[in-house]
């Protein structure tokens, strides 16, 4: 079966105060039914060891890194390895988030590198894709979405492919309030499934979890969620306030 996921991605945001806030009130949620389920939750990097430290003796939830380098060490300043999250006990990265795509100029093949390096390192990729509003208005998003699994996760052995974590996020749905309609998002989960096995088989297609992000709250969770295709999702916005997002880990099938 595969794993059901609510994963928070803080971005940049949050003192170090705040964060510690935060994550004082996910280490006290204590009625979070844990069977096939987790929490992943991705702060920015100079907070990753005390979400560590905080969430220690939460089982079922992780932390992760919000982004890695293309290289594994060396004169790259600024930037974070995979090697270094594996020596820090991160086990999750978020790669190819759509803001990384456009701010950083992060592309398919370089996004390729990065799940090749967090898979040598035992680091969990948290692969994003999705399309922008003229993608979707063209109706071009299934070839665009499937190019970029293509070229940033097919050249993975099904052995590989199966302890990586797909998170489809229509950028016109991220941070604008306005959340894909649970039949969009299932009909790309489904084109997601599809694409893995016909590269993969079924038996890899169905254990790979696929989670959606853009604007899920605590109140349109379960509806998403409750799609067959959906296995949770990646929360911006609303993982931010503590009760919005446990709403959300209590909507995860
Ligand atoms: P919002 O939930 O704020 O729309 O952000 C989604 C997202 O980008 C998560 O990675």
């Amino acid at each position: 079966m595969r794993q059901q996921i609510a994963a928070a991605n803080w971005k940049m945001n949050c003192t170090l105060q705040q964060a510690e806030e935060l994550l004082n009130k996910l280490a006290t949620v204590s009625d979070f039914n844990s069977v096939n389920r987790i929490v992943i939750v991705a702060v920015p990097a100079p907070y990753l060891l005390l979400a560590k430290q905080k969430l220690a003796h939460q089982t079922n939830m992780f932390v992760a890194a919000q982004n890695c380098f293309t290289k594994k060490s060396g004169a790259y300043t600024g930037e974070i390895s995979a090697e270094m999250l594996q020596s820090m006990d991160i086990n999750y990265v978020l790669i190819g988030h759509s803001e990384r795509r456009e701010y950083f100029n992060e592309n398919n093949t370089m996004l390729a590198e990065k799940v090749n390096l967090a898979l040598e390192y035992e680091v969990t990729p948290i692969f994003c894709c999705g399309e922008s509003l003229s993608i979707r208005e063209a109706g071009n998003q299934n070839e665009f979405v499937a190019q970029q699994l293509k070229d940033s996760l097919f050249q993975l052995s099904a052995a590989q492919i199966v302890k990586v974590v797909i998170a489809y996020e229509p950028i016109w749905a991220i941070g604008t309030g306005k959340t894909a309609s649970s039949a969009q998002a299932q009909e790309m989960h489904q084109h997601i499934r599809k694409a893995l096995e016909i590269q993969y088989g079924s038996n890899i297609a169905d254990a790979v979890s696929v989670l959606y992000g853009g604007s899920v709250k605590g109140n349109n969770a379960v509806e998403i969620f409750s799609q067959p295709d959906v296995d949770g999702g990646l929360v911006g916005g609303a993982s931010l306030v503590a009760e919005e997002f446990v709403a959300i880990m209590n909507a995860l099938k």
